[in-house]
C-alpha cells in the first residue's frame, strides 16, 4: 500500500515535471502581446506535426515558409498552386493569427516560365512586368483582407558593395522599375495590407545604407510602401551588441514600421557555400555554443525591446531544432540548432533568455 502510494506520487510529481516542460506557464505570444506580434514560418506540413501545438501555442503570427512564394504558388502562366498556401491562411484566421505574405517578387524559387519569351529568347520588359503585376493581382487579391504585411519585393540589394543592386533577371530585364511597381500593384490589389521591403545582411552597414537609400527614395516618390523587413539570420558570432543597435536605430530613423521577419541564431560562422564539411568537433552543439546562443538571443530581444516603438512583429524562420533550413545549408550533412526549442520541442535557455525581463 505503502509503496503503491509512494509510486502515485512519484508518478504524479514526475508527471508535473513533464507537463511544466511541455508547457511553460507563460508563453511567447503571452509575454510580448504589448509589444509584438509573435510569428513563425512553418509549412502545410507542419500542421500535421507534434509541432502544431507549439504554433497554436507560443505564437500569434505565421509566415508560410514556402507556400506563398511564386514558384510553389505560381509554378505554370496558367496554373495556382493554391493548396498549401490556403491550408496556412485558413489555419491562422481560425486561431486569430496575424498572417504575413512572403514573398511576391524574388529572384529565387521563381518558376521556369517567368523568364522565358518567344521561342528560346528571354522575356522582354513589357511582357515581364504584365507577368508580374498578373501574379501580385492573384496572390494579393485571393487573401485580400487576411493577409495584414506583405513582403512585396525580396533581396533586391546587392551584397557587393560596389554594386547597388542585385543583378537579377528581373533587374537586368526591367531595370530598378520592376520593384516601385511591385509596390504600386500590391497596393492596389490590397490596400489595406502593409507592405515590406525584406532583405538579408541588414546588421553591414554598406548593405544596410543601400536598403535605407532605396527605401527613402520610393517614399519621395509617393510609392506606398510601410516597412523594412529585417530578415535576422544571424550567428552566436554577430552581430554585436553595438552593431544591432546601430542596426536599429539607423532602420527607426526611416519612421518605418520594422519587422524582424526571419530570425534565427545559427550556432556556426556564417560560412560561404561551398565551404568543405567540418569535423564532427567543430558541429557537436557544445554547452559553449548553447551559451553564447543563449546570450545572442537575450542580446538580440533586450534590443527588439528598446526599438519597441518601431518594431511591430518579430518572427522566427522555422518553429524547434527539429527542422531548420540551416540543416545541410550551406554545408551538407551538418545539423543546426538555431530556434527557440529544441528537437524534442522543449524550450531551450534561450527560451528563458527571451523570457526574462520586465519591462
Ligand atoms: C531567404 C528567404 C526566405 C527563405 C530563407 C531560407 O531569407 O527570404 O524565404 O528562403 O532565405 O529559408
Amino acid at each position: 500500500m505503502k509503496q503503491h502510494l509512494f509510486m502515485l506520487i512519484a508518478g504524479s510529481m514526475l508527471s508535473l515535471v513533464v507537463q511544466s516542460q511541455t508547457t511553460p506557464a507563460v508563453t511567447l505570444k503571452e509575454k510580448y502581446a504589448s509589444s509584438f506580434t509573435m510569428g513563425v514560418a512553418i509549412s502545410p506540413r507542419a500542421l500535421r506535426t507534434p509541432e502544431r501545438q507549439l504554433i497554436e501555442t507560443q505564437f500569434s503570427g505565421v509566415t508560410a515558409e514556402n507556400a506563398m512564394k511564386m514558384g510553389p504558388i505560381h509554378p505554370r502562366a496558367d496554373r495556382f498552386n493554391w493548396a498549401p498556401a490556403d491550408s496556412v491562411v485558413a489555419f491562422a484566421t481560425a486561431r486569430n493569427m496575424a498572417v504575413r505574405g512572403h514573398t511576391l517578387v524574388w529572384h529565387s524559387q521563381t518558376p521556369d516560365w517567368l523568364f522565358k519569351g518567344e521561342g528560346d529568347q528571354q522575356v522582354i520588359k513589357e511582357e515581364l512586368l504584365k507577368r508580374i503585376k498578373a501574379h501580385i493581382d492573384s496572390v494579393v487579391g485571393r487573401y485580400k483582407g487576411r493577409v495584414f504585411a506583405w513582403d512585396v519585393v525580396n533581396e533586391a540589394i546587392s551584397d557587393q558593395k560596389e554594386e547597388f543592386y542585385r543583378p537579377s533577371l528581373f533587374y537586368q530585364i526591367c531595370g530598378e522599375e520592376y520593384i516601385q511597381k511591385a509596390f504600386e500593384w500590391a497596393h492596389a490589389a490590397d490596400p489595406s495590407a502593409l507592405l515590406f521591403y525584406n532583405d538579408y545582411n541588414e546588421t553591414d552597414p554598406v548593405k544596410r545604407g543601400k536598403i535605407i537609400k532605396m527605401v527613402n527614395e520610393l517614399r519621395a516618390k509617393g510609392v506606398p510602401i510601410h516597412g523594412i523587413g529585417l530578415q535576422a539570420h544571424w550567428s552566436i558570432f554577430s552581430p554585436s551588441a553595438e552593431v544591432l543597435d546601430q542596426t536599429l536605430s539607423d532602420f527607426s530613423k526611416t519612421g518605418l514600421t520594422l519587422h524582424i521577419t526571419e530570425l534565427d541564431v545559427s550556432v556556426y560562422k556564417k560560412e560561404g557555400r561551398r565551404e568543405r564539411i567540418p569535423s564532427d568537433s567543430l558541429t557537436a552543439y557544445t554547452p559553449e555554443r548553447e551559451a553564447i546562443q543563449t546570450e545572442m538571443y537575450q542580446r538580440a530581444f533586450a534590443a527588439f525591446r528598446k526599438y519597441r516603438e518601431f518594431i511591430r512583429s518579430v518572427t522566427f524562420w522555422n518553429i524547434s531544432d527539429r527542422y531548420s533550413w540551416l540543416d545541410n545549408f550551406p554545408i551538407r550533412g551538418r545539423k543546426d540548432h538555431p530556434l527557440l526549442f529544441d528537437a524534442a520541442l522543449q524550450p531551450k535557455k534561450s527560451f528563458g533568455a527571451v523570457m526574462d525581463f520586465k519591462f
